[in-house]
């Protein structure tokens, strides 16, 4: 479904991401796991459209979208949770889930999708009314979803959702994407929290300083001795 192919990323003259390639099978969990400063974001950012690489390819579902700017590869469908739950505080919870589906594709399916919203997270339309500021972070968290999910993504990546939440919050947001992954969200899931991620994902890919050090199915990456030292402190 989404091709990477030897994607190279700059800020001025320090290099984000060094010929960084990766894929992402239609209905599959893809964690991409690293320490703090390995270019997750920087990765994200770029399939996004927020930033453009210096070389390399990305396509979806066969289109190449590398340089395309952010607002059309989310009108292909691709969706992204951001780093640090990027609502609108001083909106509503009802106008940021209403912000989500401006986007063309979503436009017409916005009645619909706002009901598997609230299915997903009855919360939100019990405080439909609230500012979203006044949120605890997991709620901010279930609106950041939510609000992505009304773009009517079929690829969703999510950029460190467990960071900074109470255990119990975490767990329940893992378990909203293995769910949103079994209704047919695909999902990329880039994460700090190595064993987490590597249970939930059919394949991963350790990044390291900009760079894809290795890969295979989460489960072998669990077991993986380099793994285990460096991320797991086993
Ligand atoms: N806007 C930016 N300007 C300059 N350097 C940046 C910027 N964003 C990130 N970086 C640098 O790029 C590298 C990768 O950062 P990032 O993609 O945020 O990593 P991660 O998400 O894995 O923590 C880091 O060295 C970081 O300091
Ligand atoms: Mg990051």
């Amino acid at each position: 479904m989404l091709q990477v192919r030897d994607l190279d990323v700059f800020y001025g003259d320090a290099q984000a991401l060094d010929r960084v390639s990766f894929e992402v099978a239609e209905g599959s969990i893809v964690a991409i796991v690293g320490a703090n400063g390995a270019g997750k974001t920087s990765l994200i950012r770029t399939i996004a459209g927020m930033i453009r690489p210096a070389h390399g390819r990305i396509t979806f579902r066969g289109e190449e979208i590398a340089g395309l700017p952010s607002h059309r590869v989310c009108n292909l469908g691709i969706g992204q949770v951001a780093e640090g739950r990027q609502i609108f505080p001083s909106l509503t919870v009802g106008e940021n889930l209403e912000m989500g589906a401006l986007l063309p594709r979503a436009r017409d399916k916005r009645d619909g999708q706002l009901a598997r919203v609230f299915e997903m997270f009855p919360i939100l339309e019990e405080r439909l009314k609230q500012t979203a500021g006044t949120l605890s972070g997991g709620e901010q968290q279930m609106l950041a979803i939510g609000r992505c999910l009304m773009g009517q993504p079929d690829l969703v990546m999510f950029d460190e959702p467990s960071l900074g939440l109470a255990p119990a919050i975490v767990h329940e947001v893992l378990r909203t994407i293995r769910d949103l992954n079994a209704a047919g969200l695909t999902c990329v899931l880039v994460e700090q929290n190595v064993a987490m991620s590597l249970k939930l994902a059919d394949r991963a890919y350790v990044l390291e300083n900009g760079r894809i050090t290795l890969t295979g199915t989460g489960e072998d990456l669990l077991a993986d001795d380099r793994v285990r030292q460096a991320y797991l402190g086993m």
